[in-house]
Order: C-alpha cells, then structure tokens, then sequence
C-alpha cells in the first residue's frame, strides 16, 4: 500500500462523517432538537481521528517529505493545506463550545453548531479533492519506493503513539452506528 492510498482510505471515513454532519444541520435548521451526545461524539471523531491522526500523518510526515523534493512550502499547495487544517480547527472548536453550552431548546447554540458543522463539511470537501487530485499525484510520482517505506513505518507509529489501534476500531463503530441512525 501507498501513503497516499492509507490518507485516501481515511478520507473516506471523514466524508462519511460529513455526510452524517450535514444531515444533523439540517435537521438543526428544520427546528429539531439537537441530540448533543452525537455532536460530542462527532467533537471528538473530528479531534482525534481526522486532526491529530489523519492531519498529523500529512503535517509531521507527508508534507515535510513533499517539501524536501522541492514544492515551495509559502505559497504553494502544502500552505494552502496547512492554513485549511487550521480554518478546520476553529469549527471544531466551534461545535465544541456549542455542544458544550447547549441546553434544550438552546437555538442560538444550536445554530452555532449547525452552521459550524455546514462549513466545516464545505471547507472538508474541498481540501479532500485538492489534495487526492494534487497533492497525492506530486506524492506518487515524486517519492521514491523505499520513501514511501519510510512514511508508512511514521504513520504506524502515529496511530500506535497519538490514537491506539483500539479506539480506532471505537471511531469506525460510531460511524457505523451514526450512519444507520443518519444515512441509511
Ligand atoms: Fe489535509
Ligand atoms: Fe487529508
């Protein structure tokens, strides 16, 4: 397996997510009550899966190895990805603190989060088809096989060291749970 393909492979979970995410907003904004156990759930799939491991592989790993076959880093796509990463941060932050001060009937926080988890969902999918349709072909054709060796041996660390392999399998249950609940 490519780098490229284990990222590709976590997007796809990600864009599940959003799927669900944009489902709840809506029904947010057609006046339902907000079931604030999922937010948090989603909070925290959102902190730890797609930004401390997913985000952490390609700003610790990928984007340094990208950098050092000559894509500039100001200016160019890997700034571009960075500056998103961080856009995502504050809307997490966003849901969180809704979620946090939500009440019942709250619909102010219940806005917060709704519009919160829309441009998250829209700031996602755009970065998403940037970088499988840029980033990951530089990726592909510029790193060597046995680089690509070397990034797979640091994404294994990041998930034994930041996420464990345990809470891994406990993220895909919740997506599976929320998307019969949401989706199906
Ligand atoms: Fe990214
Ligand atoms: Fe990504």
């Amino acid at each position: 397996m490519k780098p490229t393909e284990e990222l590709k492979h976590e997007h796809k979970a990600i864009k599940m997510m959003l799927g669900i995410m944009g489902k709840i907003a809506e029904n947010i904004q057609n006046g339902k009550d907000v079931e604030v156990n999922d937010v948090k759930d989603i909070v925290n799939f959102l902190k730890t899966f797609a930004d401390k491991c997913h985000h952490g592989k390609e700003e610790n790993v990928l984007f340094p190895a990208l950098l050092a076959t000559g894509i500039p880093s100001e200016n160019g796509p890997i700034g571009v990805m960075l500056y998103e990463h961080t856009q995502g941060r504050a809307y997490i932050q966003t849901m969180h603190d809704g979620a946090e001060s939500w009440k019942n009937h709250d619909t102010a926080s219940a806005q917060l989060i709704a519009n919160a988890m829309l441009n998250y969902r829209t700031l996602m999918q755009n970065h998403i088809l940037k970088e499988e349709n840029v980033l990951f072909v530089l990726a592909d054709q510029r790193l060597s096989a046995p680089k690509q060796e070397e990034i797979l041996a640091k994404f294994e660390q990041i998930e034994e060291e930041v996420v464990g392999h345990g809470i891994h399998e406990k993220f895909h249950e919740l997506l599976d749970q929320l998307k019969v609940k949401y989706i199906d």
